[in-house]
């Protein structure tokens, strides 16, 4: 048990759940590859009464008076982010990944100009122009693909933007195995006159880490979440490169106001505290090592995911993550694996693959990672024992096939957990799961 007194005096309804949810983290493997685990450090600054100030603007000109502390707090994050990632610039305030980027279409385009990015299917975010983001209802997006086996096709990108003449051309994704070429993308932005943005959201602690090439020389805004490989809590920063000052001076204010007064109100003070405190245990040599480790994690992953006969998406990895390609098992595949191997605490998600011809709500792929279970202290052996879990897991689903009458299907994918959770096949995996989780703590919780 995790020692929460105050909690568990004032709030027993509550402290239960809270237990709830760190039994489940414990007693299983967190592989879908936007999570982590934070540190116990990150997780004590989060619960300061820093979140109790209201401090609306930035160091040196806020709206609130009482604000000489927190303005040192702020400030040491700039530095620390500008130092890790080599940047002249930095906002520290997003609330979180969507807004920090709302925040740059708002600093570098007027409302309904034309922009690029990834499209969703593809493995872009829903702000890189998803048609139900409210990015495509208020700019323009031309969305651009992935070919059928993952790869960028710059030929084809390139002529999309001498085309439609974007004022802003968005990099990075959610779902990419491969590296990414942000020397290409610089090439054509650079050709149409375009801002580059890179949303490093996922790879940002392999960044950090030099595990994965920084694009601070190609582009001229970086933007990332802070709670994914960086192992911090949740919110976001957005920085402007020495590229992006030498193109527009004012770059640093127009992405400050468009937080406030654009977007935000009053930042929230602790979760900057923890960025401060994640940011400055990335920049030690042990996160270097971690980075590393999880790189080797995913490629000891796949290779063992390839012996077991899945396919993957570009064949491998060069990063955190893999997607499994599902599709010669039939459509909807992804949704039963993901629903197989949560019942078992392996908890991956479906995720659509690069031309998923499987509808978006029953993708065809199946989305994991490695950067939670390397902070848990896993290596290769772990990796692939997990390998053979998921091998089990789909096994024994292979049977298992989305009806093609769409009424049809919540009641199978019912029918299907109401099964798996009766399956004493399913719970001696969960078992053999939980039991190596075991020796293996989370770090904040034991
Ligand atoms: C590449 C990328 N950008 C942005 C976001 C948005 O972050 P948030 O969920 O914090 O709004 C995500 C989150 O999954 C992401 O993967």
């Amino acid at each position: 048990m995790t020692n929460y007194p105050f909690l568990s005096s004032t709030d027993p309804q509550m402290l239960k759940l809270i237990e709830e949810e760190n039994q489940r983290q414990r007693d299983g493997l967190e592989l879908i590859p936007s999570e982590n685990h934070t540190s116990k450090a990150v997780l004590q600054a989060l619960a300061t009464p820093l979140s109790d100030k209201y401090a609306e603007g930035y160091p040196g000109r806020r709206y609130y008076a009482g604000n000489a502390v927190v303005d040192k707090i702020e400030t040491l994050v700039q530095e620390r982010a500008k130092k890790l990632f080599g940047v002249p610039y930095v906002n520290v305030q997003p609330y979180s990944g969507s807004p920090a980027n709302l925040a740059v279409y708002m600093a570098t385009c007027e409302p309904g100009d034309s922009f690029m990015g990834l499209d969703l299917l593809s493995g872009g975010h829903l702000t890189h122009g998803w048609k139900m983001s409210a990015t495509s209802k208020l700019w323009t997006s031309h969305p651009y693909f992935l070919t059928d086996d993952g790869a960028f096709d710059f030929e084809v990108i390139r002529q999309l933007a001498l085309e439609c003449k974007p004022k802003l051309i968005w990099c990075g994704g959610t779902a990419i195995p491969r590296a990414i070429p942000f020397a290409e993308f610089a090439k054509i932005a650079d050709e149409v006159g375009a801002y580059l943005a890179a949303d490093i959201s996922h790879i940002v602690g392999l960044i950090a880490a030099g595990e994965h090439e920084s694009p601070a020389a190609h582009v001229h805004i970086i933007t990332t979440t802070t709670h994914k490989t960086l192992r911090g809590p949740r919110g976001a920063l957005i920085m402007v490169t020495e590229k992006g000052l030498a193109k527009d001076e004012k770059l640093g204010q127009k992405i400050d106001k468009a937080i406030i007064p654009g977007l935000q109100g009053g930042p929230h003070l602790n979760t900057i505290a923890g960025i401060g405190v994640a940011l400055l245990e990335a920049a030690q040599p042990e996160f270097k090592t971690y980075a590393k480790q999880v790189v080797q994690n995913a490629k000891a992953l796949g290779q063992a995911l390839v012996e077991h006969g899945f396919k993957l998406v570009t064949g491998g990895t060069d990063n955190h993550l893999l997607l499994i390609d599902l599709t010669s098992t039939g459509p909807g595949r992804g949704k039963f694996l993901q629903l197989a191997l949560e019942r078992v605490g392996l908890y991956a998600n479906m995720n659509t693959i690069p031309g998923d011809s499987g509808p978006p709500l029953y993708p065809s792929g199946l989305r994991l990672g490695s950067p939670a279970a390397t902070t848990r202290g896993m290596g290769a052996a772990e990796m692939i024992k997990i390998a053979e879990w998921i091998a089990r897991a789909s096994q024994a689903i292979k049977n298992d096939h989305l009806p093609e009458d769409k009424t049809e299907r919540s009641e199978v994918f019912k029918k299907f957990a109401e099964r798996l959770a009766g399956d004493q096949n399913f719970e001696t995996l969960r078992q053999e799961v939980q039991e190596l989780c075991g020796r293996f703590p989370v770090p904040a919780i034991g």
